[in-house]
């Protein structure tokens, strides 16, 4: 049992299957939604947090090679090519992978629709964050987006995202947080706790949305989450705090090369 099931315990949405619980099965289950489902239940916040991301990577020079992992319907992917389109930084490619066939459907059909330099750039494919078919150091940066929560064996994950990523290279993590006491903190964690899995059911239609609350509260705190990157063998560069702690962006280096 991973460590994620274990701490949802009875907290399991009803008739939800714990072992699919954050899986590609269940994000299968609302694919066609999940991109609605984002922009209402964040407020809309969710593609500037995706922004700031694709931002961390700026230090970085020239065409690099990006590897977007939980992928999903794509939206980082294609915020990473943006961005450096627009910062006219160099572009590379944006490889992004994801268990979820039925989101990397909905991800291939928003690439058909963009511009030939886009679909010449941005790929997906079908794969798991805990083991990874790409040889070590292929990539100048690895990002993911409201992904390792989901990730049954975070450490391997993380020692999967430093082994591709070239010395100097970056790792790049947006997730959702429990925000912090304060009055901010409390408007943000009444939104977390009572909004979200209500409007998520409800535009889903399904259940397993109430998920994302409870493995928001079952991801470690930010210093400790920090730990688990340093473990992995990265130098930690910054964590920050997003939207009143309602998210955190973490930025991570691996040791040596250049930047
Ligand atoms: C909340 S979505 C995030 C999608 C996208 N990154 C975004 O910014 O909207 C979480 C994604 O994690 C994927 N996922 C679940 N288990 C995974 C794993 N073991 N490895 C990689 N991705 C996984 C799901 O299929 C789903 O597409």
């Amino acid at each position: 049992m991973s460590d994620q099931t274990r701490t949802l315990g009875s907290g399991a949405p009803n008739g939800a299957d714990r072992r699919t619980l954050g899986s590609g099965a269940m994000f299968d289950k609302i694919a066609e939604r999940y991109d609605l489902l984002n922009r209402v239940i964040s407020l809309g916040i969710d593609q500037r947090w995706r922004k700031l991301a694709a931002a961390a990577l700026d230090d970085l020079p020239g065409a690099i090679n990006v590897l977007d992992l939980a992928s999903g319907t794509g939206d980082l992917a294609f915020a990473v090519h943006a961005h450096r389109v627009q910062s006219d930084r160099g572009v590379g490619t944006v490889v992004g992978t994801d268990p979820s066939p039925r989101m990397l459907a909905v991800a291939q059909t928003k690439l058909a629709k963009h511009k030939d330099n886009v679909q010449s750039a941005v790929s997906f494919a079908f794969g798991d964050a805990q083991a990874l078919p790409f040889a070590d150091a292929s990539f100048d940066a690895v990002t993911m987006a409201f992904g390792i929560r989901n990730v049954p064996n975070r450490a391997a994950a993380l020692q999967e995202m430093r082994r591709v990523t070239r010395p100097g290279g970056k790792v790049v993590i947006l997730e959702l947080s429990e925000p912090p006491p304060g009055l901010l903190g409390a408007a943000a964690r009444l939104h977390v706790h009572h909004v979200v899995p209500r409007v998520g059911a409800l535009l889903s239609g399904s259940t397993e949305y109430r998920y994302l609350q409870q493995s928001i509260a079952a991801f470690p705190p930010p210093d400790e989450f920090c730990r688990q990157l340093a473990a992995a063998g990265l130098i930690v560069e910054r964590s920050t705090a997003l939207t009143f702690g309602a998210c955190h962006l973490f930025v991570g280096r691996v040791p040596g090369g250049v930047m």
